[in-house]
C-alpha cells in the first residue's frame, strides 16, 4: 500500500512540474515503506536526505520559473517554501539525534504539506503561467 496515491486532481498542467510532484510522492511513498518495513535509520536517513535535497532542487526550478513569468505572489510563495525546508531540516537533525523517528505522523506532515501547497499555491500560479502558454 502506498502512503499517497497520484491522481490527476494533483497536476497543475505543467509537465516538467507534475513530473517533479510526481519525484516527490515516490519518495516520501519509499520512506513510508522503508518505516513499514522496519528500516534501518541509516537508510531512512538517506532517504529523508534525498527528500530534503530534490525538494529543494524543485523549490529553485519553480521560484525561478515564477520570476521568468513575473508571478506577483512570488514573495509569498517562495516564503512557504522556505519555511517547509526550514521544517524538513529541523526534523532531519532531531531524526539524526534520535529525538524523533520517522513516524507515521512525521510522513503524515510530509504528505499533507505537499498535496495541500500543490492543490492550493502551485495550482494558483499555474493559472498565471498558462495564460502565457494558451
Ligand atoms: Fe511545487
Ligand atoms: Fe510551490
Amino acid at each position: 500500500m502506498e502512503l499517497i496515491q497520484w491522481t490527476d486532481k494533483y497536476s497543475v498542467g505543467i509537465k516538467e512540474i507534475d513530473n517533479q510532484h510526481q519525484g516527490l510522492v515516490i519518495i516520501i511513498n519509499e520512506l513510508f515503506t522503508y518505516m513499514s518495513e522496519g528500516r534501518a535509520k541509516d537508510k531512512l536517513h538517506d532517504i529523508f536526505n534525498h527528500l530534503t535535497d530534490y525538494t529543494k532542487i524543485h523549490f529553485r526550478f519553480e521560484e525561478t520559473m515564477l520570476f521568468k513569468y513575473a508571478y506577483s505572489e512570488i514573495g509569498q510563495h517562495k516564503a512557504e517554501h522556505q519555511k517547509f525546508i526550514k521544517k524538513l531540516e529541523d526534523l532531519k537533525s532531531e531524526f539524526l539525534n534520535n529525538k524523533i523517528t520517522i513516524s507515521l505522523e512525521v510522513l503524515n506532515f510530509l504528505k499533507d504539506w505537499l498535496l495541500n501547497h500543490i492543490l492550493i499555491s502551485d495550482k494558483k500560479y499555474s493559472v498565471h503561467i498558462q495564460k502565457f502558454n494558451a
